[in-house]
C-alpha cells in the first residue's frame, strides 16, 4: 500500500523564510521556479558580516515550527523523547542555518533518519510531523511524505525493480520517503533478492539527492539493527536514530480518551473503568499493537454503541448518542479470550 500524505498547515508560499537571499543559482532543483530553494549555499555576497549578530528566537518564530510543537504535544500523548529529539533536530537545523549565513556551514545536514519502535507507537504520525517540519524549515520544497513497504520498491521479475524503486522515490521527491519494516528489502538467506537492488538505489538516491529528499527507514529495533549490520552503508547514511517506546497503561488510556474526545464522545465513569480493564487485558494478548489497539477498540464501542442504539424503539437523546456505556466494550471477545491463546485472530479488538 502506498500512501501520499500532505501535512496540514498554512501554505509554504504564505511562510517566511529566513530572511536570507536565496540563491537562484544554487545546485538544488526547483531553482528560481518560485519553490524555495534548499538552504544549503549562501553565496559570497550574502554573507554576514564576521560581526553581525543573528536573533535567532525571530528566526525561529518566522519559520512558524511552533504550530508544529504545539499540535505535537495536543495531539501526541507522551512521547517526551520522542518530542525532545524533535526539538533537538529543529534547534540543530535552525543553528545550522544561521551558520552557513556566515560561510560557516558548507553542505546540507544529512537528514535521514530512523523510527524504532513496535506497531503502534506513533512512527509513522510523526514522520508526518516531521516532513511539516522539515517544510517549514525550508529543508523540503514539498513536506509531504510518500509512505511505501517492500512490495512498493521491489518488483517480481528481472528488470521490475530499478523501475518501481525509480518511480517511488521520484514521488518522494521534496518530501519524506517512509520505508515501513525496511529490513524487509534485505533476505540474508538470497543472495540474489531483487531487494537488494532497490537497496542499492536507495543508497545512491540518498547520497546524491540529500537536497530533495529525506528517507525515514521504521520498524521494530532489532530487526533495523541487523539490517544495519549486513547493509553497513544504510547504516552510515542515517544521521537521526530516534526510538519510540511502548506506551504504558496510563498513557494508553489517555490516548483512548483523547481518541473518544475527538471522535465527540464520552465515557460514562463506569465506561471508562470497563475500558481501563478493557486496555489491561488487551495488553497481553498477542496482536497488540500500542495506540493503534486503542484506536481500533474505540471504533469497534462506536458500532456497538451504534448497533445498540438502533435496537431502542425510543427517540434518542443527544447525550445518548454521545455517552459511550460499560456494554461497548465489555462484550469485547478481549474479555472471554483466554490471555495466553495463540490463536488470536487479526481482528482481535
Ligand atoms: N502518542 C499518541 N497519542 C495519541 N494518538 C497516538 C499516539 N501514538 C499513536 N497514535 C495514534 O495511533 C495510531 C497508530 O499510530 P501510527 O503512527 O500509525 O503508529 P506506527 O507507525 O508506529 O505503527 C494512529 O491513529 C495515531 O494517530
Ligand atoms: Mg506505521
Amino acid at each position: 500500500m502506498t500512501r501520499n500524505q500532505s501535512p496540514s498547515g498554512p501554505d509554504a508560499s504564505a511562510r517566511v523564510g529566513f530572511g536570507m537571499a536565496r540563491p537562484t543559482t544554487g545546485s538544488g532543483g526547483g531553482a528560481g521556479m518560485g519553490t524555495p530553494n534548499p538552504p544549503d549555499e549562501v553565496p559570497e555576497a550574502e554573507l554576514l558580516a564576521p560581526d553581525a549578530r543573528v536573533d535567532l528566537a525571530k528566526e525561529r518564530a518566522a519559520t512558524g515550527i511552533d504550530e508544529v510543537f504545539t499540535s505535537l504535544d495536543a495531539d501526541l500523548v507522551g512521547l517526551s523523547p520522542v518530542k525532545t529529539r524533535i526539538r533537538e533536530i529543529a534547534a540543530l537545523l535552525l543553528v545550522d542555518r544561521a551558520r552557513s549565513r556566515f560561510g560557516l556551514s558548507t553542505s546540507r545536514p544529512n537528514l535521514h533518519m530512523c523510527f524504532t519502535g513496535s506497531p503502534g507507537t506513533g512512527k509513522t504520525t510523526v514522520a508526518l510531523r516531521m516532513a511539516d517540519l522539515l517544510h517549514r524549515l525550508n529543508y523540503l520544497r514539498r513536506g509531504h511524505l510518500v509512505s511505501v513497504t517492500r512490495d512498493d520498491l521491489v518488483g517480481q521479475y528481472v528488470g521490475h525493480t530499478a523501475p518501481k524503486t525509480k518511480e517511488v522515490l521520484k514521488r518522494a521527491m521534496g518530501g519524506v520517503l517512509f520505508i515501513d519494516e525496511a529490513y524487509y528489502l534485505y533476505r540474508a538467506e538470497n543472495e540474489r533478492d531483487y531487494g537488494q537492488e532497490s537497496i542499492e538505489i536507495l543508497l545512491q538516491t540518498m547520497e546524491n539527492h540529500r537536497e530533495d529528499l529525506v528517507v525515514i527507514l521504521a520498524g521494530y529495533k532489532d530487526r533495523m539493527d541487523s539490517f544495519f549490520q549486513s547493509n553497513p552503508g544504510m547504516g552510515s547514511r542515517i544521521a537521526h536514530h530516534v526510538d519510540f517506546p511502548d506506551y504504558t497503561q496510563e498513557e494508553l488510556e489517555a490516548i483512548g480518551d483523547l481518541m473518544v474526545g475527538h471522535e465527540g464522545y464520552e465515557f460514562t465513569p463506569e465506561a471508562r473503568d470497563t475500558f481501563k480493564s478493557y486496555l489491561e487485558r488487551r495488553r497481553t494478548q498477542p496482536r497488540f499493537a500500542n495506540a493503534r489497539s486503542v484506536r481500533n477498540a474505540i471504533e469497534r464501542a462506536r458500532l456497538r454503541h451504534a448497533s445498540r442504539l438502533m435496537e431502542t424503539t425510543d427517540a434518542v437523546s443527544k447525550d445518548e448518542l454521545i455517552t459511550l456505556t460499560p456494554e461497548d466494550f465489555s462484550t469485547s471477545r478481549v474479555f472471554t479470550e483466554d490471555a495466553n491463546s495463540k490463536t488470536a485472530e487479526p481482528a482481535f479488538d
